[in-house]
């Protein structure tokens, strides 16, 4: 019974986290029903090939948390739940005010969170607990725990092509705080504006000009960032996101890369590569960073917000050596460094293998739903050009001319869907067709379908 209720990989992390996580589990999906009896703590041990104790651990916990039961004589019991849980959570709350309760979200920047790996985190967690000594849990380097730094240089090194040592590393709050010291960094040298792609993150637009610093676009076409016109805006300083555009999903073209690179030594300027969503290639071959072209001019931010979870506030800034002292005094005095049990844990995850296990499982994920999506699309509304699909959790749709995004928009709402227009990505003036950006990380494959569908009769009920 024990090794089919709960699966140990030894290689993954505190053993004992894994037994209460696995038994969690079996609980909230219903492969132990109220009122099944458990297996004593010794028959489970002897199993598992685990220590008695480690089992009468795991159970403690879970009559604490209100899973099982124990009484004298009747031995540990699954505990009478009234409803059950999703796997991987506790119940959603709802809030019929909030657009995010529409029923088909598709609002991108977000990863599937029902998907985070917390058994693997909560591993992980325990692992950094049980071994980082007291004296590690002070303040610690402004750039990171060591650790960190090392494992990220290998990892980024590997998976990203990046020239990255360690000391180059800053361990920042996500990729936002990366931009947001940055700027700073540009200010203090002198820049009074930096560009932006056109069309780019409204959010990220927005966190530059909040820190000062006035953006001037240059277009995006199908070989992503027209340097010419980035030349001509007069900046020093530029805000990209080469490895797939956000949000039109195009990939910097060879030519335009080693364009922008000699215009930033002409320039004597600085590139700021935004690599958000850079783990997630499914039919092309990975594209290598920018960073790894020009490391002396490309301060390189990514972070665990698409992989693991928004909430995370975890990432990391491959910075230029020339900026390199600024960028580290700016995040000690932002903050004093990242929270250091949160990087140990990191560290215990990139070293176990865990990070790349999860990171292969959710590729399987959200390709399969990119296909569905697609599809989906092909089927009900066959006259859009769907963009973007080979990467990323996000899709790039282009409405047919005369449609007004904002009336798509409204419309797809009426019908529960939510979808996020182009045009507040856009620079005032810059001219394009009308399209939709759409996230499909976090709907099932089934939701998904229903979610095009009922898109497709917002579309036709505007046209
Ligand atoms: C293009 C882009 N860059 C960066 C971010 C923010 O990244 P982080 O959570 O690492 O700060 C987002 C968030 O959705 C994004 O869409």
């Amino acid at each position: 019974m024990g090794d089919l209720l709960v699966g140990i990989d030894r290689s993954g992390g505190a053993v004992g986290a894994q037994i209460t996580a696995g038994l969690r589990d079996a609980v909230r999906t219903g492969r132990l029903a109220p009122g099944d009896r458990l297996p004593s703590s010794r028959t489970l041990a002897a199993d598992l090939g685990v220590s008695r104790g480690m089992v009468v651990e795991a159970y403690e916990q879970l009559v604490a948390e209100g899973y099982l039961t124990s009484k004298h004589g009747s031995g540990t019991r699954v505990a009478d739940i009234p409803e059950r849980r999703a796997p991987g959570g506790p119940e959603e709350p709802r809030d019929a005010n909030d657009i995010s309760a529409l029923p088909y979200d598709l609002k991108p920047g977000t990863s599937d969170m029902s998907a985070f790996p917390r058994a693997a985190w909560l591993a992980a967690t325990r692992h950094a607990l049980a071994t980082v000594p007291h004296s590690r849990l002070s303040y610690g380097d402004p750039g990171g725990v060591p650790e960190l730094r090392t494992a990220l240089a290998a990892y980024l090194g590997r998976v990203r092509a990046a020239i990255a040592s360690p000391d180059r590393i800053v361990v920042m709050g996500g990729v936002a705080q990366g931009i947001a010291l940055l700027v700073q960094a540009l200010q203090a040298r002198g820049h009074t504006s930096i560009a932006v792609e056109d069309p780019s993150s409204a959010m990220q637009r927005d966190l530059l000009r909040s820190n000062g610093l006035p953006v001037v676009g240059a277009p995006v076409d199908c070989d992503g960032i027209d340097v010419a016109a980035l030349a001509r805006t007069g900046a020093r300083a530029v805000l990209v996101t080469p490895a797939h555009q956000y949000p039109t999903g195009v990939v910097l073209s060879p030519e335009r890369r080693a364009q922008l690179t000699a215009w930033a030594r002409d320039v004597d300027g600085l590139i700021i590569e935004d690599d958000y969503d850079a783990e997630f290639r499914y039919d092309r071959d990975p594209v290598g960073c920018l960073q790894g072209l020009d490391p002396d001019r490309v301060a390189h931010l990514g972070s665990t917000s698409k992989a693991l979870a928004p909430g995370m506030r975890l990432g990391w800034a491959v910075v230029p050596c020339a900026w390199l002292d600024q960028v580290r005094d700016l995040k000690r005095f932002a903050d004093l460094g990242s929270a250091v049990i949160n990087q140990f844990a990191f560290v215990s995850m990139l070293e176990s293998g865990g990070y790349d296990r999860h990171l292969r499982a959710m590729r399987l994920r959200y390709r399969s739903r990119r296909d569905v999506v697609t599809d989906a699309f092909a089927e009900y509304l066959p006259e859009v050009e769907v963009n973007g699909i080979r990467a990323g959790l996000h899709l790039y749709v282009e409405l047919p001319y005369g449609c007004r995004e904002e009336e798509v928009v409204k419309a797809a709402a009426e019908r529960g869907v939510r979808v996020e227009p182009v045009a507040p990505m856009r620079e005032p003036g810059f001219e394009a067709p009308p399209a939709l950006v759409l996230g499909y990380a976090s709907l099932s494959e089934d939701r998904i379908r229903v979610a095009v569908r009922l898109l497709a009769e917002a579309c036709r009920s505007v046209m």
